[in-house]
């Protein structure tokens, strides 16, 4: 059984390529993202700041963007905003169509297990868990029968060539290495969005090529992704770049 906001999101059929799980009922043509003067205001007193305003923007199924800008311009609060990790202090943002600004903490927690795939710089891996375990992690929430959650697991792990290191703790494998685990994590429930927020930032040169060449290919299979990053290389595979600069978007040639 779909709860409200499953059914809400489009959820329960079974996908046919990485990416989305909509029901039929649930066929959308609008921008899969749809923000309207977006805003967000962080901390309190002297310390309070105005880290985004007046965001309007539309992200389409299947969009690679990238989002540049200087450090502090509000980047990372965008991608928490987008991927309902954080509410925005005023606008609107419609996921598929539905508002979601006014979700309770729990539906929004649904909406963004379902939905949402996140990569971060620092990997972000459970230290004491296997790379299988933390592979796992985001299908524990979504209540798939144990024989799935295992195959699915395999799958992602085999795709990404970590099936030999499935049993090591992350603080076993290099960099490169456990920002793959990342990748595999984040994709392994299905989800139709990836955001990534540096997710090169502390990996070398080759190993940033290796993931961001992953993350290409995900495009290719349908995957709508968001990547944040300072590197002008990965210009050359996003569609288009958002520059964020002072909490607003600006024009390209702005910055
Ligand atoms: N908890 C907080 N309280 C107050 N201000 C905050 C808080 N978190 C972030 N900020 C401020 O909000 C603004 C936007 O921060 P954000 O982290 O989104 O920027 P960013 O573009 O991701 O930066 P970076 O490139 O360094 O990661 C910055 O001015 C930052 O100092
Ligand atoms: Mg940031």
């Amino acid at each position: 059984m779909l709860g409200k906001i499953g059914r809400m999101f489009g959820l329960g059929s079974t996908p046919s390529t990485f990416t989305t799980v909509r029901s039929a009922e649930d066929v959308d043509t609008g921008p899969l993202i749809k923000l309207d003067g977006i805003s967000k205001v962080l901390g309190a007193g002297s310390s309070k700041t105005q880290a985004l305003e007046g965001i309007d923007l539309e992200i389409e199924r299947g969009e690679f963007v990238g989002v540049n800008g200087p450090s502090g311009c509000g980047k990372t609060t965008l991608l928490s905003i987008l991927g309902l990790l954080d509410t925005p202090t005023g606008g609107s943002y419609l996921l598929n169509g539905h508002e979601t600004t006014k979700l309770a903490a729990g539906d929004r927690a649904h909406a963004r297990n379902r939905e949402i795939g996140f990569i971060f710089q620092s990997f972000n891996l459970i230290g004491d868990m296997t790379v299988a375990e933390n592979v796992d992690l985001p299908l524990s929430y979504l209540g798939l029968p144990g024989s799935e959650r295992r195959e699915r697991v395999a799958e992602a792990l085999e795709r990404f060539d970590l099936s030999d290191v499935a049993k090591r703790q992350p603080s076993q494998l290099s960099g490169g290495h456990q920002q793959r685990v990342a990748v595999a994590r984040a994709v392994v429930g299905r989800p139709e969005i990836l955001l990534a927020d540096e997710p090169t930032g502390n990996l070398n040169s080759e190993q940033a090529v290796k993931v961001v060449e992953m993350l290409s290919e995900l495009h290719a299979e349908g995957a709508t992704i968001c990547l944040v990053s300072h590197d002008p290389r990965w210009s050359e595979v996003t569609q288009r770049t958002l520059n964020l600069f002072d909490g607003t978007l600006v024009a390209a040639d702005f910055v």
